[in-house]
């Protein structure tokens, strides 16, 4: 225990050292399923066991001076799952908003989601909602949490959105540009992922902030997410500020 925890404060003192940290994470936390399946437990289990990752990944965010935390919760794919998996996962949320919320708003953190929404529960979808109002006051860490979201979705929203601005004349076709574009998306006014990490050694992005990602730092562990804690993620951390990030240009 002392030698882990040890292992994990100098890895937060290498982090310091080590330069910028990434401003934004973002998280595809995936291998729940796999995390129950190898313990002969229920799918289920594996996402409640998830639920504990998703508070340690915040605390250490917390610790670390992140700004901005995004999480993967459930993919507008993740809808074609059995029902009682679907079921699992809304209710896990709203025990997710009922047990966290006094600690992230005392921690300070903002928590905002997005996708699409209206296909959740009512419930679901108000305890998210007053999650967002309760929140709004936090300061230290934005949390993003990705609910029933699908990047091409959230693409050709933006895409109408414009549409529509262009035929009611608002603009012109050629005023359509990148920064247009992105105040058009869920994301509007955050920054871009420094750093996207994908658990379970699955190598692709299922959807995930496609245009966002543009120059995002890769970073894929065989850790399934049940697994995942403070260590993989100051590890993760450690990683990208070995990596020299060029956007397309040459080194200095
Ligand atoms: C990630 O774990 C959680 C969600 C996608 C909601 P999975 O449920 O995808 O776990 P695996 O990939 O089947 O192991
Ligand atoms: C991506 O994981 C979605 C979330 C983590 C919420 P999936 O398990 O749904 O993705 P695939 O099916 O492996 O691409
Ligand atoms: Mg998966």
């Amino acid at each position: 225990m002392s030698d882990s925890v040890t292992g994990e404060h100098d890895l937060l003192e290498l982090m310091r050292e080590a330069g910028d940290l990434p401003g934004h994470v973002a998280l595809i936390m995936d291998g729940n399923g796999r995390w129950a399946g190898e313990r002969g437990l229920p799918r289920w289990m594996g996402h409640r066991e998830g639920m504990k990752s998703v508070r340690r990944c915040v605390e250490a965010s917390l610790e670390a001076g992140l700004k901005h935390l995004t999480l993967y919760a459930f993919s507008r794919e993740n809808w074609d799952r059995p029902a009682e998996e679907v079921e699992a996962l809304m209710s896990l949320l709203v025990e997710y908003v009922e047990r966290e919320s006094e600690d992230l708003l005392l921690n300070g953190v903002k928590v905002r989601a997005f996708g699409d929404l209206d296909r959740l529960t009512d419930k679901a979808r108000q305890s998210v909602q007053v999650l967002e109002a309760t929140t709004a006051p936090g300061d230290k860490l934005q949390l993003n949490l990705a609910i029933s979201y699908g990047s091409r979705d959230e693409i050709l929203r933006a895409v109408r959105r414009l549409a529509e601005q262009v035929s009611r004349g608002e603009i012109m076709p050629a005023d359509v540009d990148a920064a247009r574009f992105e105040q058009q998306l869920y994301t509007a006014g955050w920054p871009d992922p420094d750093l996207l990490i994908r658990t379970s050694g699955e190598l692709r992005v299922s959807n995930f902030l496609l245009w966002q990602i543009a120059y995002a730092e890769l970073y894929v562990t065989p850790v399934l997410w049940p697994d995942f804690g403070r260590r993989e993620l100051f590890e993760a951390i450690l990683e990208y500020q070995r990596r020299e990030r060029r956007f397309g240009r040459v080194s200095a």
